[in-house]
């Protein structure tokens, strides 16, 4: 499974970094504007600080929603770095983009996903990823992890190779049940990460390690 850390704040990506775990980073407007970056050139300038950081893949959002203005956005961010993989919403013309970039060996996020046809439709056009939003669902009194498990089973069924990419997720239960699900890739803040380390038996069996080591020393 692919940890991406989800967020624009370069002193979390580090951490994560750091840490050794790291597969990626997913970004958005809204991501960039809690960080205080906006403007074009500052957001792409952002996005290569990002790539510079970390080893794996970094979304990179269109924001146009007509075809022909999406690829040209896209295909700028795709030149920005390697690393760079393209995010387009789920819309009509964003399913034509993802056919488009995939047919031309570019790198796309579906994002914005919200059902298992939307996940289908991603698939078909060739989406690298599919990002199911499933805390937005959690917020709305609907299972959001009942749809990871609906792509799943969709995608093994015909062995689509599309990723799918639980996104929105908000804690370390999310990661995971994710995980037991199959998804191959959780996009989540440094907390849901560093959640996972966490265990008491762990704190108290190493305090008394400690201790009893101390003791003969
Ligand atoms: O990865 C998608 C994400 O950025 C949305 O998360 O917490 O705003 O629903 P959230």
């Amino acid at each position: 499974m692919k940890f991406f850390i989800d967020t624009a704040n370069l002193d979390d990506i580090r951490e994560a970094q750091a840490l050794g775990v790291l597969d990626g980073v997913t970004t958005n407007p809204s991501l960039m504007a809690k960080e205080g970056i906006s403007g074009k050139n500052n957001i792409l300038k952002h996005y290569v600080d990002i790539c510079n950081i970390v080893d794996g893949d970094v979304s990179a959002e269109v924001i146009s929603t007509e075809f022909s203005e999406m690829v040209k956005e896209g295909e700028a961010l795709a030149e920005l770095h390697d690393q760079i993989v393209v995010k387009i919403p789920m819309i009509k013309d964003g399913v034509k983009a993802l056919k488009y970039f995939s047919d031309r060996g570019i790198r796309t996020n579906c994002t914005l996903v919200f059902s298992p046809g939307q996940a289908l439709l991603a698939a078909k056009a060739g989406a690298t990823y599919v990002s199911p939003f499933i805390g937005r669902l959690d917020d709305i009194s609907t299972d959001g992890l009942n749809l990871i498990a609906e792509i799943r089973l969709i995608y093994d069924n015909y062995g689509f190779d599309t990723q799918i990419l639980a996104a929105s997720v908000r804690h370390t239960m999310h990661v995971i049940d994710c995980a037991k699900l199959g998804s191959d890739v959780m996009t989540g803040p440094l907390s849901a990460i560093e959640g996972l380390l966490k265990h008491p038996l762990t704190d108290s069996g190493l305090a008394k390690f400690l201790a009893d080591y101390n003791k003969g020393n």
